[in-house]
């Protein structure tokens, strides 16, 4: 990869995805809030989402969380806490493998099922198709990697990661990196500034409040039928 190409793909490039992600949500939230939800097809076609969609969130949710602790945690606290490199990529590898097996298999179930009932399709816009054709690529991308590349990202990858999230970009971390490591996040990149425009949106609006609130009382009103 050229000087200009590298400049372009990571430090151009991330700057701008992150942009648009940012001011992608911030818009979409004042202008489109009603639409603001995962779009749920479960009414549709009830039997025909269960495995897939719980397998894809549980691979989608350890990626995210495996990224973030992984990624943005520099090595040097780990080994506070006495995990060293070779503990933290071999705990990394194992994460990525399960997450990469759930969220594949997941996304291609949800993707062909989209295709093959006829009630999902006739209500499917082609952006929901786009968003799930990326998303196989990403993560097909990312198995891939954990599967066959086996590079270690904790020098290179993740500093770099850290460089672009301070405003300090450090380009010159990916140049010795794998091509199939840049694809991933190059792609990965593209699907953060699609993202605010797609129902992706709803993972920003997690019931987690669910987990503490207070019961909701039903009581039945005197009078009511069966009551
Ligand atoms: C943060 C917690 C999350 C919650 C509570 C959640 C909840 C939901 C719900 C309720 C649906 C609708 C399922 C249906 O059709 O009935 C859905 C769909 C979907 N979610 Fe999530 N989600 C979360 C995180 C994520 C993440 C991290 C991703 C991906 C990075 C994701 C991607 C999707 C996609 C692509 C669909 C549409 C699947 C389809 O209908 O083809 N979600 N989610």
């Amino acid at each position: 990869m050229n000087g200009f190409l590298h400049t372009l793909g990571f430090v151009v490039f991330p700057y701008i995805a992150l942009t648009v992600f940012v001011f992608g949500h911030a818009w979409r939230y004042v202008t489109d809030w009603k639409r603001w939800n995962a779009a749920s097809s479960q009414f549709l076609h009830k039997d025909s989402i269960k495995g897939g969609i719980t397998i894809f969130h549980w691979g989608a949710l350890l990626t995210l969380l495996g990224h973030a602790g992984g990624m943005l945690i520099p090595q040097r606290i780990y080994d506070v806490f006495g995990v060293n490199a070779a503990a933290h990529n071999f705990m990394a590898h194992w994460a990525g493998l399960v997450a990469g097996m759930l969220m594949v298999p997941g996304v291609i179930w949800l993707l062909v099922r989209r295709i093959r009932q006829d009630r999902i399709a006739a209500n499917t816009p082609v952006h929901d198709y786009i968003l799930l054709g990326m998303l196989l690529v990403v993560s097909g991308l990312g198995l891939y990697n954990v599967v066959f590349t086996h590079y270690d990202v904790l020098y290179s990858v993740a500093p770099w990661i850290r460089s672009i999230v301070i405003l300090a970009p450090q380009p010159d971390l990916m140049a010795p990196v794998p091509v199939s490591y840049k694809l991933h996040i190059i792609t990965a990149l593209v699907l953060l500034g699609y993202s605010p425009f797609t129902r992706l949106v709803h993972i920003w609006s997690a019931p987690v409040t669910y987990l503490y609130r207070s019961y909701v009382i039903f009581r039945k009103s005197p009078g009511t039928k069966g009551a």
